[in-house]
């Protein structure tokens, strides 16, 4: 039997070993820790990646989308739109600074915000918009971008799961007033522990993540704003820089898996992501549809196949935020295909001989 993990970070940090140890060793003998040469350079480079002026480091993806929100003049009571279909931290990040998360139903073919029904939702309490780019596919942005534009409404992009995904040719994190990117250590652009980046043109917000992110500190001794300790750590840093220049070969291979996956897996009754036009998918994951999920997944298991479920109960009907009353029933297309979503292993280690001893379990599973 085969033993085929979800995830295989080890087969990731094995090429860039030495360099990884080199620059950790050149971050500590230079103990230039506080928003240090690695921050400042790897800041300038993921702006360029992305294609906007700016880009500030920051402490997790969480910290990216409070500190962009804060920025964004979202204050406490203020309503911000976005699709309960996500990591907890989305609606959490809203929560955290005190306004309010307004849960809106997703599209269920690209598992990202209805982008037709955010207007039915929006109050004259609505201060921004959190679209997320889930499983590495951009959210439909232009008519968000339109809705947004025309009420003085911010769109704060969750692209915690899609870097180096492409919206109309743009890059993620470029559509948006700003965009909130997580290195969570499993992300297609990892940390080894944690980090975050928040990308915009806007020159406005950039000064005020950058106040937000090191307690308000303005110049020496002085501090404009109350804010919080969220720098990007100098060591993750430096090891970001070595993983940004490998980040669309490897996106290109989570591409040529999918290939794969769709030629190995067609036919079977089960459902397969979809590209819709216009987007560039990274396949941060790479989620399936089964109506016997539960099952499906334990034979995967019993094969030695890890999987995972992104995710098992929406954020809507999560206890933290019962305080907002929702209740079964209200956001269904998110609840129905929570129930179905299974997500395969997808990462660029991943070989085809791998990819087909999947498939021949599932094909087990149906037999097929
Ligand atoms: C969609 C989404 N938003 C926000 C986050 C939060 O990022 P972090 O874990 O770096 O705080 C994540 C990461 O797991 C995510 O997947």
């Amino acid at each position: 039997m085969k033993n085929i993990p979800f995830v295989d970070l080890k087969a990731g940090f094995a090429p860039i070993k030495n360099e990884v140890m080199k620059a950790i060793e050149d971050v500590l003998t230079g103990m230039n820790l506080n928003i240090g040469p690695n921050c400042q350079a790897l800041e300038k480079e993921f702006a360029s990646f992305c294609g906007t002026r700016h880009a500030i480091g920051v402490a997790s993806g969480t910290e990216a989308l409070q500190f962009a929100l804060l920025a964004a003049g979202v204050c406490e009571g203020d309503e911000v739109i976005t699709s309960p279909h996500t990591f907890f931290a989305t609606a959490e990040a809203i929560a955290c600074i005190g306004a309010v998360p307004v849960f809106v139903d997703i599209d269920p073919v690209t598992y990202a915000i209805d982008s037709l029904a955010i207007e039915k939702k929006i109050t004259a309490k609505t201060r921004a918009i959190i679209p997320i780019h889930m499983y590495g596919q951009c959210a439909d942005m232009d008519p968000i971008m339109e809705l947004a534009g025309s009420r003085g409404i911010a769109v704060i992009e969750d692209a915690c799961q899609a870097h180096g995904a492409l919206y109309q040719g743009k890059k993620s994190g470029s559509v948006g007033n700003a965009g909130c990117f997580s290195f969570y250590f499993t992300k297609n652009l990892g940390a080894y522990g944690e980090g975050g980046i928040v990308t915009t043109n806007d020159d406005e917000i950039a000064a005020k993540v950058r106040l937000y992110r090191n307690h308000g500190h303005s110049s020496k001794y002085e501090h404009a704003v109350v804010g919080y300790n969220g720098r990007l750590d100098e060591i993750q840093a430096a090891i970001l820089r070595i993983r940004l220049p490998l980040l669309d070969h490897y996106n290109q291979r989570r591409r040529d898996l999918a290939v794969s996956y769709y030629s190995l897996l067609k036919g079977l009754p089960i459902e397969l992501p979809a590209e819709a036009a216009g987007r560039h998918h990274v396949y941060h994951l790479f989620v399936i549809r089964s109506r016997e999920r539960d099952r499906l997944m334990e034979h995967l298991t019993a094969r030695g196949i890890g999987t995972g479920i992104h995710y098992r109960n929406p954020v809507h009907l999560q206890k933290a935020m019962s305080y907002l009353g929702y209740k079964r029933g209200d956001v269904p297309a998110v609840e129905r295909i929570c129930e179905e979503i299974l997500s395969l292993p997808m990462y660029p280690e991943l070989n085809r001989d791998d990819q087909e001893y999947i498939a021949a379990a599932i094909r087990d599973f149906y037999k097929a």
